[in-house]
């Protein structure tokens, strides 16, 4: 099996942190959510390929960087080509079928399970579903009894929505899907492709644990606070000499003597957390520097902010060039 992960996109809900770092590599949990996208793989996968895009470069250069336990290959596209424009790029040489994965989503998920649902209906694809109440910013399916996709509708109005059972953002497709895309333009694969398919035979694969997309500030943290309270990716223990609560994760380098958290926190690599300072559910990332006494909460900083020393940060989304307010 192959697995082809899209990793292109703009990740435009999370500026200004994205205008530097691809959304796929902010961590969460310890490690960039792409790695968490990749631990849900099962054996069977051999190699994922990655339809990048987007600050290709960077993801190319930490994969390298930090060879996971499956084979990695990327392929670029000179610009976006949108999620269906993205496969058909990226897609020469996947295996029959092969698994299609978002990379910003958290799931707990069987997708050895999904693959042999998929094996089994003998229909063209296998989406897995997730149960939400605000159906408006996913992918939507309308379910027969025996779970067959009737209908889909990506990002509907909520008058227009089939069911509350969306697209989680991983799936197995029979390649011959690939065919059905136009190349050389930018296609949405969940508005112009899915809904053609379905004539084919698509089944939704419900699933029943915890799933979050991490697109924006808010649902990242919240897929953080999923991933730790699922006892992934986290060291049980505080950083040396500091106090207070966890989880927190603290990544190569990084450093909190002195300090107090509050649980639910990633420490990108190199971040040094003052003395006195108090950090609760954010994701700091590389080299930030959070001064004495300076307090971060409900955050998403990018690589280098530099929090002033008794200074507050609550609620925000930060890039280098955006220091807190002086108190
Ligand atoms: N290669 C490539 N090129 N990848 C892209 C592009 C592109 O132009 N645009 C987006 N992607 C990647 C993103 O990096 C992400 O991993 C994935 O495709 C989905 O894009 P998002 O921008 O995160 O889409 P969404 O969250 O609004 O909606 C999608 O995910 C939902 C579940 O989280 C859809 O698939 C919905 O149907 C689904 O419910
Ligand atoms: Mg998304």
């Amino acid at each position: 099996m192959k697995a082809l992960v899209l990793v292109g996109g703009l990740g435009t809900r999370l500026r200004p942190v994205t205008y530097s770092v691809p959304k796929q590599l902010i961590p969460i949990a310890g490690k960039p959510m792409l790695y968490h996208v990749f631990d849900l793989l099962p054996p069977s996968v051999e190699e994922v390929v990655l339809a990048a895009g987007y600050r290709a470069e960077l993801v190319e250069r930490y994969v390298r960087d930090h060879p996971p336990r499956i084979r990695v290959r990327a392929v670029r596209e000179a610009a976006p080509l949108g999620t269906g424009g993205g496969m058909k790029n990226a897609g020469g040489g996947l295996s029959d079928p092969f698994f299609l994965l978002n990379s910003d989503v958290v799931a707990s998920a069987d997708l050895a399970a999904m693959e042999r649902a998929q094996r089994r209906s003998g229909g063209i694809g296998t989406m897995a579903l997730t149960e939400v109440e605000d159906t408006r910013p996913f992918g939507v399916a309308a379910l027969a009894p025996d779970d067959r996709i009737t209908a889909f509708v990506e990002k509907p109005e909520p008058k227009d929505a089939p069911s509350h059972w969306i697209n989680a953002g991983l799936a197995v497709w029979r390649r011959e899907v690939l065919d059905r895309i136009p190349s050389g333009r930018p296609v949405s694969f969940e508005r112009e492709i899915v809904p053609g398919l379905l004539a084919g035979g698509v089944y939704g694969h419900r699933l029943s644990g915890y799933w979050d997309d991490a697109g924006t500030p808010e649902r990242l943290l919240h897929a953080q606070r999923l991933l730790f309270d699922d006892g992934r990716g986290a060291d049980p223990r505080l950083p040396s000499g500091s106090s207070g609560q966890g989880p927190v994760a603290a990544m190569e380098g990084a450093s909190a003597a002195g300090a107090t958290f509050g649980g639910y926190v990633t420490l990108g690599p190199r971040v040094q957390v003052g003395t006195g300072a108090r950090v609760t559910n954010s994701v700091l990332m590389d080299e930030v520097l959070v001064g004495a006494g300076a307090t971060v909460e409900g955050s998403v900083l990018g690589p280098r902010v530099r929090v002033p020393a008794g200074t507050s940060v609550r609620n925000a989304v930060l890039a280098a060039d955006g220091e807190a307010p002086a108190p």
